[in-house]
């Protein structure tokens, strides 16, 4: 289990002298004693809404089935926010759950970056609407936008190292609310997708789930196959956009998307591994991003792992971006597929494309 907030090591910045004055430079070199393995998950948490649509709603709106979307995607059913929540509810709902499992309060926090590609509006990013709303201090919180799937773990990543250079708190979220803006008349799409929200809190502690390793990824040249490209400077928001439906239009290229994200995901996750010096066998779970059940049957396939280490709830939460690993790996703590002392591999792949992996020891 994650630590609770008294298993917690003091913080570097937050040691002072009794005065409450820092010693010049005193924090930096406090928390240059913090290595990259010190750093690790505190407590994690996700948030799905109650209203779920099922294949047979979408096979009586589009012209789409059952069978298909089961027999290509492994899809039965998604969960979609219910008109009124917006991504900011989301996003706090999960961080709520997540600084309760980690036995912190929001004042506590040092830090929020939030991954999206569904964002509460154009501009403030969602992170100043959770800083608000979650009563945070005022402290740095943003966005890190339009990674697509790969979103959480780059987040994560980024989290770690200011982490360990400050001895920060950092809370990471993921939200979609793919619902809200995609095309419900693109059959090739719209079947895809869910919405939900995950979080973590990052930060170094004795008893933490230690992140012993980490990788990530881009190839820009691929950013044309998968994507939305309207509402840019390139299409910007117009009338004659909208009434074409280009704001909705999902650009998506399956076959290719679905090769790279086989060969990325595996690669990623071998790459982790090496870092670590562990073998597959070593792990206890696979945890990826919930693409396509085929997707995932394929990575494992080609690691050669066995089919029960690896984590799925695509049945009954489709593709929800960059909150899919979030949501995974808060279900399958409850669900006792890991155990302390466990690794557990986090391996993610999206537009861009990017992708990202992490080895845990919970
Ligand atoms: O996180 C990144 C988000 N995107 C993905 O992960 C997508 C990755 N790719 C995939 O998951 C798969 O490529 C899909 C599920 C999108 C498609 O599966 P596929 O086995 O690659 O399908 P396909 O290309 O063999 O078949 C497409 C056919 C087309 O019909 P024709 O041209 O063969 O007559 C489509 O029009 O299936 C048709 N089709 C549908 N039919 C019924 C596409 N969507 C649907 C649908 N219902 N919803």
């Amino acid at each position: 289990m994650l630590q609770s907030a008294t298993d917690h090591e003091p913080t570097p910045v937050h040691r002072g002298r009794s005065d409450g004055r820092r010693r010049p430079g005193a924090a930096t070199s406090e928390a240059t004693r913090l290595t990259a393995e010190s750093i690790g998950i505190l407590g994690l948490g996700a948030y799905a809404p109650e209203r779920v649509m099922t294949n047979a709603d979408w096979a009586a709106r589009v012209d789409t089935s059952d069978e298909w979307i089961v027999s290509r995607t492994g899809i039965e059913e998604r969960r979609f926010a219910a008109p009124g929540e917006t991504s900011v509810d989301f996003a706090v709902a999960a961080a709520e759950r997540a600084l309760a499992d980690a036995g912190l309060a929001a004042r506590q926090i040092d830090e929020i970056i939030l991954a999206t590609d569904t964002p509460e509006m154009y501009s403030p990013d969602t992170a100043a609407f959770v800083q608000d709303r979650l009563g945070a201090r005022e402290i740095p919180a943003f966005d890190m936008a339009g990674s697509g799937c790969a979103g959480f773990l780059l987040a994560v990543d980024v989290a770690r190292s200011r982490a360990r250079e400050g001895g920060k708190k950092i809370l990471v979220a993921a939200v979609e609310l793919i619902s809200r803006l995609m095309s419900w008349e693109d059959r090739e799409t719209c079947v895809l997708f869910g919405d939900a929200a995950g979080a973590v809190v990052v930060g170094p502690g004795a008893r933490a789930a230690r992140i012993l390793a980490a990788t990530a990824g881009t190839d820009g040249n691929k950013a044309g196959i998968l994507g939305l490209e309207a509402g840019g400077t390139r299409v910007p928001f117009s009338l004659e956009a909208a009434r074409a439906g280009l704001h909705q239009k999902v650009v998506m290229h399956g076959r290719e998307v679905f090769r790279e994200a086989v060969r990325r995901m595996s690669e990623a996750a071998t790459t982790v591994l090496e870092q670590a010096g562990v073998g597959l066998a070593d792990v206890a779970l696979v945890v990826p991003h919930q693409a396509n059940r085929r997707i995932l049957d394929a990575v494992a396939r080609r690691l050669g792992l066995p089919a029960e280490k690896m984590f799925s709830n695509i049945r009954l939460y489709g593709n929800t971006g960059s909150a899919s690993i979030p949501l995974a790996l808060t279900q399958a703590r409850e669900q006792g597929r890991f155990r302390p002392g466990d690794l557990v591999l986090l391996t993610s792949f999206g537009a861009g494309f990017h992708w990202a992996a992490m080895l845990l020891r919970f």
